[in-house]
């Protein structure tokens, strides 16, 4: 394969493609044209700009941008591609069953432009399986494409380191897209991992359910403690300190996002409805906001105004996909006088900002645990519900600090 190879993501200015994309373009692969159908996220890119947050992504893009770098909606850079990427979203349904009707639809149309001997790499989290379909359906057709499956782990936010330090997963029916598959990748990152298809399908959802089973077990501790009148992260800070094997016990708070969920559902769905530890573990952190909501009740709420602040599903990111902080308020627009949301990133007209929210609600809940939430004052007349421990009061006597809910004392 030559050196300076013509590669074309899909999906490319989404949160996966892009920091992949913004990575090749700058180790000297070639050109990478990033392929996408939403207009405005194209544009920002042309113009340099970065159409979500990602650490030092927007540097990356002023130096690549326009040069080895390039976002279109025109598909034609397809038919000479040496490697066509695809990143599509990968969502499950309004049954919560795992959906491949897009991702069929999006691969017909690319494999109908793909030249012959071009390599094809899944990189969307797929549902066991999707990748021998794939392969079946190249061959049926009489295509000599090579297909590989090479899953994303990056966190968002933190894609640029990541691409570059965590060992990439390639997986393949033949070893020619195997080893062309593995070649790529080495240039971006010192390792890689050979996997069978169906074992690197399960390795990512098998990641990502783990991460959200761990988090069920923090969230599912936090609200035992609490219920008790128990302050969980005084609990949880006790048991991991100089305690190296309790090193992966998370703080607790919600966990949402587009992935964690999604993928876990995909696994039980796969294990036939038998993954019952993804199904409590969904229970669980779903049902957080519901606990948050009881928590709250002690406070006669239809006489409160309610502030959440941090609408994105994580701490310091602009991504509100599937965020629970939603789900809190609309259980509170039906118990509260009035709900207030607010968050410096997200992007949505109602909000309003954080130092606002708190002069006039009674009642503040940290949706999103932002680092920028550490500097605002809290007045000592406001109840805060705190279930990230973001704001651990140093001096639990202290008068100076607010009425504490959820994970301090009430
Ligand atoms: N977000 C993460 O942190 C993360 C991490 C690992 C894996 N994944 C997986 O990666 C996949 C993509 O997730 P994402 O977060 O980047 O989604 P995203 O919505 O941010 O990006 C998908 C992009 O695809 C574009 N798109 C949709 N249909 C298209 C089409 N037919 N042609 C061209 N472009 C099209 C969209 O406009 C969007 O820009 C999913 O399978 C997800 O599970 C996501």
């Amino acid at each position: 394969m030559a050196t300076s190879q013509q590669i074309v993501i899909v999906g490319g200015c989404g949160h996966v493609g892009l920091p992949l994309g913004l990575v090749l373009a700058s180790r000297s692969v070639g050109m990478v044209t990033l392929v996408d159908i939403d207009a405005a996220k194209i544009e920002s890119v042309n113009r340099g700009r970065m159409p979500f947050m990602e650490a030092g992504a927007e540097e990356l893009l002023r130096k690549v941008g326009g040069k080895t770098l390039k976002a279109t909606s025109a598909t034609n850079c397809i038919r000479t591609a040496d490697v066509v990427i695809t990143v599509v979203g990968t969502p499950v349904d309004e049954h919560l069953n795992p959906t491949v009707t897009h991702l069929y639809q999006n691969l017909d149309a690319l494999l109908e432009q793909m030249a012959d001997d071009s390599l094809l790499i899944l990189r969307s989290t797929v549902y066991p399986g999707v990748t021998k379909l794939v392969y079946d359906r190249i061959r049926s057709r009489g295509r000599k494409i090579h297909l590989a499956f090479c899953p994303e782990r990056i966190a968002e936010g933190k894609a640029l380191e990541e691409l570059v330090t965590l060992p990439q997963i390639v997986a393949a029916f033949e070893p020619e897209a195997q080893a062309r598959a593995r070649r790529l990748f080495l240039k971006i990152t010192a390792s890689t991992i050979d996997l069978a298809p169906l074992e690197a399908e399960l390795a990512k959802l098998f990641t990502n359910s783990w991460r959200y089973l761990n988090f069920a077990i923090s969230n599912q501790f936090y609200m035992l403690a609490e219920s008790y009148g128990l302050d969980f992260d005084r609990i949880r800070d006790a048991v991991v300190q100089d305690y190296p094997r309790m090193r992966s016990f998370a703080r607790a708070g919600f966990a949402a996002g587009p992935c964690l969920l999604k993928d876990t559902l995909q696994l039980a769905a796969f294990s036939g409805n038998h993954f019952f530890m993804g199904h409590a573990a969904m229970l669980i952190n779903e049902g957080l906001p519901n606990f948050i909501l009881t928590q709250m009740k002690s406070k006669e709420l239809s006489q409160q105004c309610v502030a959440i602040l941090g609408m994105a599903f994580k701490a310091d990111s602009d991504d509100n996909r599937d965020s629970l902080s939603y789900k809190l308020k609309k259980l509170l627009q039906v118990e509260a006088r009035e709900v207030l949301c607010s968050d410096p990133y997200v992007r949505d007209a109602s909000l309003i900002p954080a130092e606002e929210a708190i002069r006039r609600a009674d009642v503040v809940v940290i949706g999103a645990p932002h680092s920028v939430y550490r500097q605002l004052r809290m007045p000592p007349n406001k109840v805060l519900v705190d279930s990230w421990g973001l704001w651990r009061a140093p001096d639990q006597n202290s008068r100076e600090q607010p009425i504490l809910v959820g994970s301090h004392r009430l």
